[in-house]
């Protein structure tokens, strides 16, 4: 057997199938367009719609290196020689064309053959009864019968989750000699140990599973093969595990240097050095791929294990941010073919560095709390931490459940789930309320039937917004009907429409729907499915009735704003790259008729500077009046003319380019203006962060620009009105008159003190006698807190025992303080306590030392009876003394 580096298997083998009739693909998304996958968990995932007979797919094999990310086992991954959160699979696949005796010929020939490994350490297993797969290996391929193993459902039926594709599987497991060997007696085929590897998975892709559990037959039988290319090498390159491989040993020797660990000095050092190269790898992949840490879902993983990763580097000292350190060697290793982690080095960098700086500085705190609780656990020969204290963890200092409860494993403590759960699920609650107020897709088997009977609606609104059709269904009560009348909301289906189902970022359509009996208003267009169109219409006259014929207008004028503001999207996306980097990748949008939101990637606030450069590059374009042209061509192609592609686009075999010609392109299924003039004037209304390292910017195009910039001209006139000046010396004027007020304001207030000063006496006079203190009670308007205490003053110099409790009323905040002389104090009076009591009653709160302490107030109406209680209050703290 020939050594290979990992690069020369991966091409070795995409080489191969592609001579035998597969169709190339460059590895797709680690984030799947299938909401039943956090990620791509193996190479058949972005072919699923394929393997269910959902879409024709323009061929009929196919083969591709995948990138994957599984996570049902990332505490191991370190501990281990072969677990990795992300990996490579090599695959082949067939739709319907060849099966299992194709499939394994093709990986008999290309071990033995290609790779070279010797066929007399090649051991095929089989699903139990799986007669057929037992005669091509036994037969066919020549495998002598006790060489063949027959496993049951666990090793040897693979589904891709509980439903969907699968079916049963034959693998092909490597001996990798004595060496290798775990030295149990029964060490054999199935043994765990490194010896016997299962370096192929070859699945005959014949079943659907549906929820009820049950096996519905495919239309087709299909094939899907997964390799993993980390242990091919290792079997290649005759080393004991992944981490040596010429894919990871640079990354693992990175790791060493960086956190100043010796390789094979220690158990310890080891794992930190495998656990931070895996990580670092697939964080720098998931960042590439658009994922960010967030609390849910695949920000959660993504955060999940860097935080791991770092607390790896913490353990082995390192004090710094270190993981970028590793991405220079990553490059170097995994660059080719993987691009994107070179062209979204500023994403990976500036995330990964955010969640380290982040991280960094509660870490420790967090630790420190941690060994106290654990310390406490065993000192009282308790066994498990509380839930609370994971969640107080988590929600404090960042502590990912699972880290929490690996550092307690490690000594032995276990934690509380349940406890965490609880407190986790309210606030999970809140956010599944939030994802299910945006998701604009309309969902029920109705619909499913309709879809199965009619195929997905033709859409015809990229060329015109109105349209002689049909009526395919009427749905009301998720119940197809035949027919609705006058005055109610029901659910229109036709053969064809001009109207644009809510998707992509784009509000659905809106306009009339109008037959020979009736007519209709669409108030919506959602989308089933992604591909059937459901028009949600009011029935304003007449009565309607499936099969009827219609004329479909969408409401145009509507259209037209919507058209400029997500072209105007697209400039807008291309001109932030410019402006701020590569690394800006969009992260959700929102194209209305009115406005657009563009969410996108980037660390910091944008400057005015930036976002006047943004807005003039999409102003330029603007003027410049180039046609679009819209491409439908394959994804590969797409790519080669760097169309940017959103994470949840499909993969159909045509994608759609909208492309500005010399400026940008971007896949997409949306509406847009001919050319970029249409697209009228373009505004930048707002900028703000939405999260951990997302910004949003709000803009007008079209007429609602105009609208924006007539309002604020009405607003500028109004003003110039008023104050008598032109608009260009409005500001000047407006702070001149704030200089004027405020000095104003400051004469005021020293008069109303000078006042308040002069009648000092009058209070004094009118003191309450409250035990063995008295009581002065005052209440002053317009006059700061500063000046108010400076009255008190004055009172406390006047009597001996007082106490003087004033209120300062102003615009922005109303007070309670409260002095007393030491006197006073001595008879046991808490100015503190005092302005607690009363600050509480008053709906604020405060506090501060026996002599002296204030409270900010809510009701105000209430201040003078909660005054007026004081002597009362007083009296009975004094007398706690006496
Ligand atoms: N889908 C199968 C697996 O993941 C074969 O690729 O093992």
């Amino acid at each position: 057997m020939q050594w290979r580096r990992g690069k020369e298997l991966r091409e070795l083998f995409l080489s191969y199938f592609e001579k035998n009739g597969h169709r190339v693909f460059p590895s797709f998304s680690l984030v799947p367009d299938d909401p039943t996958l956090l990620f791509t968990i193996a190479g058949m995932v972005p072919f699923k719609p394929y393997f269910l007979g959902m879409r024709k797919p323009g061929f009929k094999r196919a083969t591709t290196a995948q990138k994957c990310v599984r996570t049902n086992d990332i505490d191991n991954v370190g501990r281990t020689a072969r677990h990795h959160t992300l990996f490579e699979m090599l695959g082949n696949f067939s739709f319907g064309d060849y099966f299992k005796s194709g499939a394994a010929a093709f990986a008999w020939e290309f071990l033995t053959e290609k790779v070279g490994l010797d066929p007399s350490r090649l051991y095929p297993t089989i699903y139990r009864e799986d007669e057929e797969a037992f005669e091509i290996w036994n037969r066919q391929i020549g495998v002598s019968a006790e060489r063949i193993y027959r496993l049951g459902e666990a090793d040897n039926f693979w589904s891709v989750g509980p439903v969907g594709p699968c079916g049963p599987c034959s693998e092909l497991i490597y001996d990798q000699g004595p060496l290798f060997s775990c030295g149990r007696p029964d060490c054999g085929v199935g043994c765990e140990c490194d010896r016997f590897l299962e370096v192929w998975n070859l699945v005959f892709m014949q079943y659907n599973r549906l929820e009820d559990g049950s096996l519905e037959p495919l239309p087709k039988q299909n094939i899907d093969t997964g390799m993993g290319l980390e242990r091919l090498a290792s079997v290649v390159q005759q080393v004991s595990g992944d981490f040596q491989t010429d894919l990871f040993k640079p990354l693992v020797d990175r790791s060493c240097e960086v956190c100043g660990i010796e390789y094979g000095k220690g158990e310890a050092g080891d794992m930190a050095a495998r656990v931070i190269s895996d990580h670092f790898r697939a964080t720098a992949f998931m960042i590439a791929d658009g994922v960010l840490p967030s609390n849910e879902g695949r920000g959660y993983v993504l955060r999940r294990i860097l935080r791991r990763a770092i607390r790896f580097g913490k353990l082995s000292g390192v004090e710094k941010p270190f993981l970028m350190d590793l991405y220079p060697t990553l490059v170097e290793v995994m660059g080719d073919p993987y691009r994107e982690l070179i062209d979204q080095r500023s994403l990976i960098e500036q995330v990964v560095e955010m969640e380290e700086s982040r991280f960094g500085r509660t870490l420790e705190q967090g630790l420190r709390l941690l060994e106290t609780e654990i310390g406490t656990i065993l000192s009282s020969k308790g066994d498990s931490l509380p839930g609370d204290v994971a969640f107080e963890l988590y929600d404090t200092f960042g502590f990912p459940f699972e880290l929490t409860e690996e550092v307690c494993q490690e000594q032995g403590v276990s934690v509380n789930r349940d406890g965490f759960t609880d407190q986790m699920e309210k606030q999970r609650e809140r956010a599944r309320a939030g994802a299910r107020a945006s998701s604009r897709q309309i969902g029920g088997s109705v619909f499913d039937k309709i879809r199965d009977e009619s195929g997905p609606t033709k859409f015809a609104g990229y060329v015109s917004d109105s349209l002689k059709t049909r009526i395919l269904a009427i749905v009301s009560g998720e119940k197809k009907i035949s027919r609705a009348v006058s005055g109610d909301e029901t659910l229109l289906i036709l053969s064809e429409t001009p109207f644009y189902g809510d998707g992509g970022g784009q509000v659905g359509d809106r306009g009339t729907i109008t037959g020979d009996s009736f007519k209709a208003e669409v108030t919506d267009t959602v989308k089933h499915a992604g591909d059937l169109i459901v028009h949600k219409v009011r029935i304003i006259e007449g009565d309607v009735s499936g099969g009827d014929t219609v004329l479909a207008e969408v409401d145009h004028e509507r259209r037209m704003g919507i058209k400029s503001h997500h072209s105007s999207t697209h400039l807008l996306h291309e001109a932030l790259t410019r402006v701020l980097g590569d690394h800006v990748t969009q992260a959700g949008s929102l194209v209305t008729d009115e406005f657009l939101r563009f969410d996108f990637t980037h660390m910091k606030a944008l400057t005015g500077k930036e976002i006047e450069d943004a807005e003039r590059i999409v102003n330029r374009q603007i003027l410049e009046n180039t046609p679009l042209e819209i491409i439908q061509t394959d994804l590969v192609s797409a790519r080669k003319i760097g169309a940017k592609a959103l994470f949840d686009e499909k993969y159909g075999e045509t994608v759609r380019v909208v492309k500005v010609p010399g400026f940008s392109a971007e896949l997409c299924g949306g509406t847009h203006v001919d050319a970029t003039g249409d697209i009228g004037p373009f505004k930048i209304v707002r900028e703000e962060g939405i999260g951990s390292g997302v910004r949003r910017i709000t803009a007008f195009a079209g007429l609602s620009s105009l609208e924006h910039f007539r309002k604020l001209s009405d607003t500028v006139a109004a003003l110039e009105e008023r104050l008598s000046v032109p608009g260009d010396k409005l500001e000047k004027k407006v702070c001149e008159m704030q200089d004027e007020n405020r000095k104003l304001a400051g004469e005021l207030e020293k008069l109303r003190l000078r006042l308040a000063l002069s009648r000092i006496d009058e209070l004094v006079a009118a003191k309450i006698p409250a035990g063995p203190v008295y009581v002065v009670v005052g209440q002053y308007e317009g006059i700061s807190s500063d000046s108010v205490r400076s009255v008190g003053d004055r009172i406390r110099q006047k009597i001996s025992g007082v106490v003087v409790i004033l209120a300062a009323i102003n615009k922005e905040q109303a007070m309670v303080i409260a002095m007393a002389d030491k006197k006073a104090v001595g008879h046991g009076v808490d100015c503190g306590r005092l302005v607690r009591t009363i600050g509480g009653e008053l709906g604020g709160g405060g506090g501060g030392r026996p002599d002296m302490a204030q409270a900010g107030v809510r009701d105000i109406e209430k201040i003078g009876a909660a005054l007026s209680r004081a002597p009362e209050i007083i009296f009975a703290m004094t007398g706690e003394t006496h």
